[in-house]
């Protein structure tokens, strides 16, 4: 009987199904020399030894035996289940560590691994983490204030009541009337002093926001806002103050210049110029004109003055008691300077290759 034939009713004798038994367990092995995936051994365990397979098959054709040819058959169907289950194991396991092997091929373990990407400190981050440590040895404490201000500290307490010329260069995000997006971290003066008694000696970093948008200007950026009040100060302390933290940032040989300026919060203001640290304040690098400062050998880097008496008087300050004095300096300016950053836009480009130098 051909193993495609089943054995069946019509022949049904003992001899024919033990002929087919003992076959069974041969035709699966070179069935199985054919079957090279996980797939194909699968599916000749269903063949062999599924619910309607070749066993099965054999089984039925058993319950047709006379009485005393079953105790024989039976034997011989275990024996061959027994063969075909041991061979379809083994055959699977064969096919899963090749599986395995394959999966791995090629693969080195004594590679080493690849390192996890490290971040990296942004350069605005760094610059505002140097001032602030420049200045906490001098004694000032940093102070943090929300992004979303009221008004009121924003510009009215700073000496910009409505409608104000002033204003108009801070213009802004407005949430509601009266609640906006901080123009600068000035807000942080009246904050502090509302909070403190004097003295009060504090620097305040943070993320300020503005409606401009151009090759030098961003709609947000950073602000680092110094304030010093005390019963005794003059601007010569400031400028000492000034001119430690731009000779900390920028070199020893770094110069300082006061220009006289206008701040609504400061009587008298000025703005402050440091000798452009890319010529070293001569207006060239190596005979072609110098780019950064434009020739001029100055790089104005932040705006200062000692405190209006008005602004000490709307905090409760007294202002026959107190004198102080504050500055702003612009932060995006002073990383440019200080790594030589040609392109205020890279700042908020998150480009890796940009910011991964910054280690
Ligand atoms: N808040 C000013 C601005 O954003 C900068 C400034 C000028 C801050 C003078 C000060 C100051 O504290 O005294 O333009």
């Amino acid at each position: 009987m051909s193993p495609d034939t089943p054995a069946t009713a019509d022949t049904a004798d003992k001899r024919a199904l033990l002929d087919v038994l003992e076959r069974l367990a041969g035709e699966c092995e070179s069935a199985l020399g054919q079957a090279s995936s996980l797939e194909d051994v699968e599916a000749l365990r269903v063949e062999f030894l599924g619910r309607k397979g070749r066993l099965a098959q054999a089984m039925n054709a058993m319950a047709k035996l006379p009485p005393q040819d079953k105790p024989e058959a039976g034997k011989a169907a275990n024996t061959a289940k027994a063969a075909l289950a041991a061979l379809l194991d083994a055959a699977l396991e064969t096919r899963k560590r090749a599986a395995a092997a394959a999966a791995f091929a090629g693969f080195d373990p004594t590679v080493p691994g690849r390192p996890p990407l490290q971040g990296s400190l942004h350069p605005v981050t760094l610059v505002m983490e140097e001032v602030c440590d420049i200045l906490s040895r001098l004694g000032f404490s940093v102070v943090a204030g929300p992004e979303v201000e009221n008004d009121w500290n924003n510009f009215e307490a700073l000496n910009m009541p409505p409608d104000h010329p002033a204003r108009d260069m801070q213009d802004t995000l407005y949430v509601t009337e009266s609640i906006l997006l901080r123009t600068h971290t000035s807000p942080l003066q009246v904050r502090s002093m509302l909070a403190r008694k004097p003295p009060v000696a504090v620097i305040a970093p943070g993320k300020v926001y503005r409606r401009d948008s151009d090759l030098t200007h961003t709609p947000m950026f950073h602000q680092i806002e110094g304030l010093l009040v005390d019963t005794k100060t003059s601007m010569s302390d400031l400028r000492g103050v000034l001119a430690h933290v731009c000779r900390k940032l920028f070199g020893d040989d770094t110069r300082l210049r006061f220009r006289p300026s206008f701040f609504p919060f400061t009587e008298p203001s000025a703005e402050v110029d440091i000798s452009c640290a890319i010529c070293k304040g001569t207006g060239a690098c190596n005979g072609t004109p110098c780019r950064v400062c434009k020739t001029t050998g100055w790089l104005e880097i932040l705006g200062c003055g000692m405190v209006d008496p008005g602004v000490f008087a709307q905090v409760g300050y007294d202002p026959e008691t107190y004198v102080g004095w504050a500055f702003g300096m612009g932060v995006e300016r002073i990383a440019m300077l200080k790594y030589g950053i040609g392109d205020l836009r890279m700042f908020f480009e998150n480009d890796l290759r940009f910011l991964g130098q910054f280690y």
